[in-house]
């Protein structure tokens, strides 16, 4: 396995494997590997030729107040994970490499960012779409694997790429999910035990409205407020967001009659976790 620490390394062996004629299939992450990065790596595998991994937290995509310093990192162990599951190349950079100095330029997201997590997490986004610009460029993907655990992710994604021309195909990938529902997350490790048992009800209460939209009601207040009633019920999580949109527009509706995405957000003491159920009302 390529384990590229430069900028201009990962370019070159992109390069070089697209002019072989090799496809490659990129994944991007934030390291500390579970099972849903390695869903999308096998995903990759299944299509494309070489596989690209990425590890990279990236500063940019991170509030002032939010867990940059203590994000959990383990690059023994993921460099161990990514080699078992025959990944290629990992592009590992460290956060002088990516930004070297002061950004000159950096990407705006205008649209699907004033809803869910963008209206909580301000520039988030902005920061996800720069350095997703810039691995595109390192890593000359045909094909990118994304997980709709992150479902508003993959909506500004699915932007990205149409609005900049990324000669990219974007290849949404379901959530991995615990026995009990919980979605696998990097953060999951800071939830207390309590926390941890009361986790799971977070797609149980999504679950719940999506059964009410599909028995009929397609009121969009009532199934959020019975999705955080639920919530209240059987967690003592704070509420950030319940919403129910379309998908991938990311827009209100009066009527539930097309697809749409029902998420929500709970703060733990140490964590915050996010959730989404994305359905046709029939
Ligand atoms: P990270 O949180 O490490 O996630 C990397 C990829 O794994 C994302 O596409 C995410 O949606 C996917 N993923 C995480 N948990 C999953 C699960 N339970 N099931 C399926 N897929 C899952 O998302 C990021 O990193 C960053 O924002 C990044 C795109 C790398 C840009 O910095």
């Amino acid at each position: 396995m390529n384990v590229f620490r430069k900028a201009e390394d990962m370019q070159a062996y992109s390069l070089k494997k697209r002019k072989e004629g090799k496809s490659i299939g990129f994944v991007p992450t934030m390291g500390y590997l579970h099972e849903g990065h390695i869903h999308l790596i096998r995903k990759a595998r299944q299509t494309d030729d070489i596989v690209v991994l990425s590890i990279f937290v990236n500063p940019l995509q991170f509030g002032p107040s939010e867990d940059f310093e203590r994000y959990p990192r383990d690059e023994k162990r993921d460099l161990e994970m990514a080699e078992q599951e025959k990944v290629d190349a990992v592009f590992i950079p460290d956060t002088k490499e990516m930004y070297p100095g002061p950004m000159s330029i950096q990407l705006t997201v205008r649209d699907r960012t004033d809803v869910l997590c963008g209206k909580s997490r301000e520039g988030h986004f902005d920061g996800v779409a720069t350095v997703l610009t810039k691995l595109f460029h390192l890593t000359q993907p045909n094909r990118a694997y994304f997980g709709l655990k992150d479902a508003q992710q993959v909506a500004v994604v699915d932007a990205l790429i149409h609005d900049l021309n990324f000669p990219i195909e974007l290849v949404p990938v379901p959530t991995v999910r615990e026995e009990d529902g919980l979605a696998k997350s990097s953060r999951n490790v800071y939830l207390n035990g309590e926390e941890r048992k009361q986790a799971p009800y977070l797609f149980k209460a999504l679950e719940h409205g999506r059964f009410l939209v599909r028995n009929g009601v397609n009121n969009r207040e009532t199934i959020i407020n019975e999705v955080r009633n639920f919530i209240k019920e059987h967690t003592h999580g704070k509420i950030d967001y319940v919403d129910l949109l379309t998908y991938p527009e990311l827009k209100p509706l009066d009527e539930i009659d097309e697809r749409v995405i029902l998420a929500a957000a709970v703060y733990f003491d140490n964590a915050r976790l996010i959730d989404n159920l994305i359905f046709h009302p029939d």
